[in-house]
């Protein structure tokens, strides 16, 4: 039996399952480098930054490369060692930790962009609600959040989110600046590509305003 793609919300979508899938797959979302909208704004995107749920560390080295202090957390150590890697090859230092995004409000950094690529979509209403929370605390007052997260659909693992569930979600001290379907790409070496044929995805900019 071949397991799932992706995790889905709170069936895989825990330190374990994620583990398993580096360890086992060529996760679909593994492309080495940005996700293409955070691409398209680059130049918006101020440090410090933090990559939230960073993978194995694409995103984060890009933003490292164009001089910004980038942080990338994620709860799976091997995702971890291979960005640590990523950006040791890069030549370029980025804050790496071992870290459970859902720890964020008793945290005490903070920071200017947050990227969550990929971290958001996978949890459903009152787990991200509660990350939701966790944003608001490391975010400075007016920085920004840019989110990249599957929209409804029948392929998106769990059924995605509706532009609603995102508006609901911030909001209580956030500002949705825009939010439209955008293009995502896939890992080629992923085993499953038509099981994500359809996929569609948000990119949205939320501002903190409290
Ligand atoms: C879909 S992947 C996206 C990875 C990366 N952002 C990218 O674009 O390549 C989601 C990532 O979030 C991590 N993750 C999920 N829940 C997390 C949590 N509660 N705390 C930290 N990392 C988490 C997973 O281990 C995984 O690396």
């Amino acid at each position: 039996m071949t397991h799932a793609p992706m995790p889905t919300p709170n069936e895989e979508s825990t330190q374990a399952g994620f583990a398993k899938i580096y360890a086992e797959t060529n996760p679909p979302w593994d492309i080495g480098q940005p996700q293409p909208p955070f691409i398209a704004i680059a130049d918006q995107i101020k440090g410090p930054l933090l990559d939230c749920g960073c993978g194995t560390g694409g995103t984060s080295v890009y933003f490292a490369k164009r001089g910004l202090a980038v942080t990338g957390i994620d709860f799976v150590a091997q995702a971890i060692a291979l960005a640590q890697a990523h950006a040791q090859g890069n030549g370029v230092h980025v804050d790496f930790l071992v870290k459970d995004a859902m720890t964020l409000s008793t945290w005490d950094k903070r920071f200017v962009s947050i990227i969550d690529s990929g971290l958001y979509h996978i949890y459903e209403a009152a787990e991200r609600r509660r990350y939701v929370d966790g944003l608001a605390h490391v975010i400075e007052p007016g920085g920004h959040l840019y989110l990249f997260a599957f929209a409804e659909g029948p392929s998106a693992p769990g059924g995605g989110l509706t532009r609603d569930d995102i508006a609901q979600d911030f909001a209580q001290g956030w500002e949705m600046e825009a939010i439209d379907y955008a293009p995502g790409e896939i890992n080629p070496a992923f085993e499953h590509p038509e099981m994500l044929a359809d996929l569609k995805m948000w990119f949205a900019i939320i501002r903190r305003t409290a």
